[in-house]
């Protein structure tokens, strides 16, 4: 202890570390889970340069663990010291292009909220160095001594590392496995569908590395190759794509482009169900936001505006580089961000537009399928502010089988037609549609039903002098003729070469 004289104060300084094993504790809960943990000591790699990266998750063995093994640079010893120590890198200080870390924490509390014992292998020109940090030994010693394992080629996982680069070791999975009260099958359970969670994270997250001819990355989790899983679905020629707009700020320009996801009969269903992911499509409408590829932000709005079942299709997706992150105030786990002021006033208006415009073409069609087809099955009939659904009784279908029936039971056939359209389940058909709207479809007609829906159709526009090339345009502009429109075209054909 030193006396120093400070004007007129005496001051003297004593040494007041905090104690090591509660703040490493507090390490644990950064709000990390699995696969947000797995997310950041991937980048690592990436930042490392590694080309393959191995995870491999043993939970159902007397000794379990999770390594992240890669084939980047590497470090030597005084690196991977460095690395071991919590707050590794300054975050105001600038990093590379295409470093991926942000404070110099991501691999202590990335690991930490998964295991207490993280053991880092690494090989760099040809050389091995190994560090573990063990939270039971830190608690009991109550200071921060890293161990250092001079003889890791002993190490069980040793042989995990193939050539140079780097292999992180999670063994003591106290928070995946559960408490320990859980019975031994349940926590597996639990475990292994983290883990299935972790991979569609994973596969979404590094979608941009993992995508091409030639992927920078190759991804793989207990062996298995991950595929990309990109959340724009730029490849689908049915998605729409606006043009990109740039946002040019002192640190770096901002990258917009507005997607408009295809819709689900356009693509095959399981697609569609993976894109819309455990959430849903409506939840999962929002901002994609990109740091140097790498995804941070999946969906939502950020206040922006609502998410509704109208613009479930709408994603944007956000490039920004990493120069921004106080700005951005990217936080430790890369899985938030905000919108800097002159980002936010920008993005709201194109958002507006955006989202007004897939309002429109959603009403839009709604309009034209029911009021302006010629045709219509269904009338859409407004009386007294109450909309209310009918079956045309005029439709050629309707009226040419009842013009084949006898005076006196033109009426019954009307009257079972009118029953049928009050009948119509008004209640169920909301709920179902709130609920599930991809699943609800219009009943498949028979062939033979549809063969009487073209002929009369064709025989009264026929009538009406309507051209032959005409009725065909006609019929296409029916939605339900549209929808199977290879049936109904052969149908049209085969009543036209009656005719001829
Ligand atoms: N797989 C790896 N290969 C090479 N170096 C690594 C690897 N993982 C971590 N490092 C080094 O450790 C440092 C600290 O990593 P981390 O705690 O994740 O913080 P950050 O990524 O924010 O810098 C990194 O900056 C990097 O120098
Ligand atoms: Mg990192």
């Amino acid at each position: 202890m030193e006396l120093v004289t400070d004007s007129e104060y005496q001051v003297r300084e004593i040494q007041a570390a905090p104690y090591a094993s509660s703040l490493i504790e507090g390490h644990r809960d950064f709000g990390y889970s699995l696969e947000t943990a797995l997310a950041d000591i991937v980048d690592n790699s990436i930042t490392a340069g590694a080309s393959e990266i191995r995870i491999t998750a043993i939970t159902s063995s007397d000794s379990p663990y999770i390594a992240i093994v890669d084939n980047g640079s590497g470090m030597a010893e005084a690196e991977l010291v460095e690395a071991m120590k919590l707050g590794a890198k300054n975050p105001t200080h600038a990093r590379l292009r295409k470093d991926l870390g942000r404070f110099g924490l991501g691999m202590k509390s990335a690991s930490f909220s998964q295991c207490r014992q993280l053991t880092v292998i690494s090989r760099k020109d040809g050389k091995d160095t190994c560090a573990r940090w063990d939270l039971d030994h830190v608690a009991s010693r109550n200071d921060w001594t890293l161990t250092i394992i001079d003889n890791p080629e002993k190490l069980t996982h040793y042989q995990l590392l193939t050539s140079n680069g780097s292999a992180v070791i999670w063994e003591k999975l106290d928070r995946l496995l559960g408490e320990t009260s859980l019975p031994q099958g349940k926590s597996i359970e639990h475990a292994n569908a983290e883990l299935v969670k972790a991979e569609r994270h994973l596969c979404q997250v590094f979608h941009r590395f993992l995508e091409g001819t030639k992927p920078r990355l190759s991804l793989y989790l207990n062996d298995r190759k991950l595929k990309p899983l990109d959340p724009l679905c730029s490849d689908h020629p049915a998605t729409q794509k606006d043009p990109e707009e740039v946002i040019p700020l002192n640190k770096g320009n901002v990258r917009i482009r507005c997607h408009t996801l295809p819709h689900h009969r356009k693509m095959d269903s399981d697609d569609w169900d993976e894109l819309a992911g455990p959430e849903g499509h409506v939840k999962s409408q929002g901002l994609y936001i990109y740091r140097e590829d790498r995804l941070i932000i999946a969906g939502g709005w950020l206040g922006l505006t609502k998410q509704t079942e109208l613009t479930k299709l709408c994603r944007i997706a956000i490039d920004i580089p990493n120069t921004m992150d106080s700005e951005w105030k990217i936080d430790v786990k890369k899985a938030s961000a905000q919108l800097p002021p002159q980002v936010r006033d920008r993005l709201k208006r194109i958002i507006e537009r955006f989202v007004g415009t897939s309002k429109r073409t959603y009403s839009a069609r709604g309009k034209k399928l029911v009021d302006e087809d010629l045709h219509p099955l269904w009338n859409r009939v407004i009386a007294n502010g109450q909309i209310s659904f009918k079956p045309n009784l005029v439709h050629p279908v309707f009226s040419s089988y009842a013009n084949q029936l006898p005076e006196d039971l033109k009426d019954g056939f009307y009257r079972c037609l009118r029953l049928v359209g009050s009948g119509l389940p008004i209640d169920t058909l909301h709920a179902e549609l709130v609920g599930n709207p991809e699943a609800v479809v219009s009943a498949e007609a028979e062939i033979e039903d549809l063969r009487d829906l073209v002929y009369s159709l064709a025989e009264t526009l026929l009538k009406n002098g309507v051209s032959t090339d005409v009725i065909k345009n006609v019929m296409q502009a029916n939605p339900y003729l549209r929808d199977r429109w290879e049936s109904a075209n052969e149908l049209l054909l085969e009543f036209l070469g009656k005719k001829s």
